[in-house]
């Protein structure tokens, strides 16, 4: 059935697509995230499965059986980072979609329900909360400190969606994300798919730096209180902390208030990005972070105040379920990697639910950007691994 694959993501490649940079925008509740919500709606009907929604926007697709065993869901989601990549999300949906289609056509009929899930705001690029659908969903936060979220113009999430409750995961035994890999182990390998062991710590941290506006002109250099001077340092002291110590540290995003050219900042807030191996280690270079980036406020005059708007903790997939997936395959057994990028599968796991993970070679080991690509032909095995795995896990 590769036709359908190649069909399925002619249909999603212009949604959402920017003319200049060739990435994607697909923020949650906006125009081109609804557009795929809705076309992922009309796949499920073409394929006769049922929709069911739940109060924050999460969608399934069931092909019912009538079974009292727990179901197998799959999926993932159809949001983007700001001007990201087609296949982070997307992938494993029409993947998912691709795969039933390729059960039916082998004959193959479920003993137990199986469904294709869509988690919305997984990458947090409009509320900031990374898999704020799938954390719903799992009852990881609850909807009354969700509801007040706000994205960047003021707007909070529960003026988008209605909010409530959510019975997506009630009979879900198994949870399967199939995604693209976001970086080069594959590729080194020289293998198509992989399997997920874990998911590195990380968290999101809020770094509020003020000082004091003032001329650019007129005001002497000794004079100033320049919070853009403890930023500029904080990112410096980030990137070497994480360097010598082989974590991650990245300071993606920076607002300066009031952004003139010819004016002395008043503030400058920084978002800082940390991943780990260890929990240990992330609350560790978290706080050596802190530590230099407080004491060079005392040598700007300038003050610091933190916020970890979120961390999540350590995942590791359930080892007996990655070792079932991965082994006895034509050409050897899938390798079993682990992963410093969170994912929707993360919070299934830490929620209890038996979770596997597939990944697919992307050959330039490039995402959340417009480079980031995977092969049609890496993609159709990816296809048929998932099948071969569906059908395992619903046999
Ligand atoms: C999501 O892709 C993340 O790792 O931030
Ligand atoms: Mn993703
Ligand atoms: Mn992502």
């Amino acid at each position: 059935m590769p036709d359908d694959f190649e069909r399925m993501w002619g249909d999603l490649a212009p949604v959402g697509r920017s003319a200049s940079s060739g990435g994607y925008f697909r923020q949650p509740f906006t125009s081109p995230e609804r557009e795929l919500h809705a076309w992922f709606g009309e796949q499920c009907t073409a394929r006769g499965l049922r929709i069911e929604s739940d109060d924050f926007g999460n969608v399934v697709g069931w092909w019912d059986i009538r079974s009292d065993d727990p179901a197998v869901l799959t999926g993932s989601h159809l949001d983007s980072v700001l001007d990201g990549g087609a296949y982070d999300g997307p992938l494993g949906v029409v993947s998912a979609l691709a795969a039933i289609d390729l059960m039916r056509a082998r004959g193959v009929v479920p003993s137990r329900s199986l469904g294709v899930s869509v988690f919305v705001e997984e990458e947090g690029s409009r509320f900031g909360l990374a898999c704020l659908g799938s954390r719903l969903a799992a009852g990881a936060i609850s909807w009354d400190v969700a509801r007040s979220l706000t994205d960047r113009d003021g707007v909070a999430l529960g003026d988008v969606v209605a909010g409530g409750t959510s019975s997506l995961l009630a009979g879900v035994g198994t949870f399967v994300e199939l995604h693209v890999e976001q970086g080069r182990d594959l590729v080194d390998r020289g293998t198509a798919i992989g399997v997920a062991s874990e998911i590195w710590p990380h968290g999101r941290y809020r770094f509020d730096f003020t000082g004091a506006a003032n001329h650019a002109g007129t005001t002497r250099m000794e004079d100033r209180a320049d919070p853009m001077l403890t930023y500029a340092l904080t990112v410096l002291a980030a990137n070497e902390q994480a360097r010598l110590a082989g974590h991650r540290a990245t300071f993606g995003r920076v607002s300066v208030e009031p952004n003139g050219t010819n004016a002395v900042p008043s503030k400058v807030t920084g978002w800082l990005d940390a991943r780990c191996a260890t929990d240990a280690g992330l609350a560790e270079l978290v706080a050596a972070i802190e530590r230099q980036a407080a004491e060079r406020t005392e040598v700007d005059g300038t003050s610091l105040r933190l916020t970890a708007e979120s961390v999540s903790g350590s995942v590791a997939f359930d080892p007996a379920l990655a070792a079932a997936v991965a082994a006895d395959h034509e050409g050897g057994d899938w390798p079993i990697i682990a992963t410093q990028a969170g994912h929707d599968a993360g919070i299934l796991s830490a929620a209890g639910i038996p979770t596997a993970m597939l990944f697919v070679r992307n050959p330039t080991g490039i995402s959340h950007s417009p480079d980031e690509h995977a092969s049609i032909a890496d993609c159709l095995v990816g296809v048929s691994a998932l099948a071969d795995t569906l059908e395992r896990l619903t046999r």
